[in-house]
């Protein structure tokens, strides 16, 4: 029998990749979002990119419990995927009660509708931000947790907690899975579904191709002085789609009782360290483009480097990451391209 996910935040960046390889692999899924922080197009891509239009769509907040338990009664839900959440580490800073209100109230809801419908499977979007500033590189998922930069960080390791301590307290009716993504970057090769930031994007990557296609004038590149090979931060990034089966292998594992524990960690990135001008001059090279950038001071909460050793989700997935940065990087060109219309 086909098996059910819930992907909260569905029909966002990361939920919208997940939604397409989670239904290529022959999931049932039901997508749910408050639409807060994006609006219908990638859902609309998913439904041209997968030829389903009947993908149940339900439009509610997480942080109502209520709703949360009617999407619990009115579905066979197997495995849930939580993704609905704030992600803007400055924005954290700014307004840290909207942060933990959002982010730990959403998750708490989840777990609580899960325990009263007699268990589930629960795959957690965490982030490499819970190893800080690590002291050895690459990081694997036995490096040490640093204390939190910014409530982002902490609400991330603060449910990575709340998801341990509630498998644990469940006698095996809740299977916990949390995902570490290193830096998720680029877009499907249909150039349906992409990264859609509102305002000045916060990431690289959005911010070198707003520039490429003439949104943003010029790219900030926040510091040269790092003790790195080139004087600028290094970062793991991955590739979207990879990302996303990372979650179907994840999903599988767990609904197929093939975990080693009730609870576990998975680094997800490709063990690959790239530096911002490496990864600007490969955007330039894959799509024959000059960009427009500048050296600016360092911003600040950056950490020098940090790069995963991916060798646990590849040896105890059977996952690895595939796709080279410049495919990554052609693909968020032509998903730029697309929203541009040209
Ligand atoms: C941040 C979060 C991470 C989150 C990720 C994706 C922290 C510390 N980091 O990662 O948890 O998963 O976003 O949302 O919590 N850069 C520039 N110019 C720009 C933008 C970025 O030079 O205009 C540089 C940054 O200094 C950094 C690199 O590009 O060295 C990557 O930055 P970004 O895409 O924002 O991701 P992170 O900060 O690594």
């Amino acid at each position: 029998m086909k098996k059910t996910v819930l992907v909260s935040g569905g029909a966002g960046f990361i939920g919208s990749h997940v939604t397409v390889e989670l239904i290529e692999a022959g999931y049932d899924v039901v997508v749910a979002d408050n639409f807060s922080n994006c609006d219908t197009t990638c859902f609309e891509g998913v439904k041209k990119i997968t030829g389903r239009e009947d993908i149940p769509l339900v439009k509610m907040d997480f942080c109502d419990a209520a709703a949360v338990d009617k999407l619990f009664d009115g579905y066979p839900i197997d495995a849930v995927i939580h993704f609905a959440a704030y992600k803007a580490v400055g924005e954290s800073v700014a307004k840290p009660v909207m942060y933990y209100k959002n982010n730990l109230q959403s998750f708490l809801n989840v777990l609580e509708a899960a325990e009263k419908h007699g268990g589930c499977n629960v795959l957690f979007s965490s982030s490499a931000t819970v190893y800080g500033e690590p002291d050895e590189l690459p990081v694997t998922e036995k490096s040490p947790r640093q204390p939190a930069t910014s409530p982002y960080g902490n609400t991330k390791q603060i449910c990575e907690d709340i998801l341990s301590d509630t498998v644990k307290a469940s006698s095996g009716a809740i299977k916990g899975i949390a995902l570490r993504y290193f830096n998720p970057i680029g877009a499907h090769p249909s150039a349906l579904i992409g990264e859609l930031p509102r305002g000045v994007p916060n990431n690289l990557v959005p911010f070198i191709t707003q520039t490429a296609i003439g949104k943003r004038e010029c790219l900030s590149i926040f510091g040269n002085d790092y003790p790195t090979p080139d004087g600028t931060c290094q970062r793991d990034y991955i590739d979207i789609v990879d990302l996303a089966k990372a979650h179907v292998y994840a999903v599988t594992r767990m609904v197929e009782g093939k975990m080693k524990k009730d609870y576990e960690i998975f680094n997800i990135g490709t063990g690959r360290p790239v530096s911002v001008l490496e990864l600007v001059n490969a955007f330039e090279k894959v799509n024959g483009i000059k960009l427009n950038y500048k050296f600016a001071p360092r911003r600040e909460g950056d950490v020098t480097a940090i790069w995963a050793d991916p060798t646990l989700a590849n040896e105890e997935m059977g996952w690895k990451a595939g796709r080279s940065v410049e495919e990554t990087l052609a693909a968020a060109w032509a998903w730029e391209r697309h929203l541009a219309g040209k």
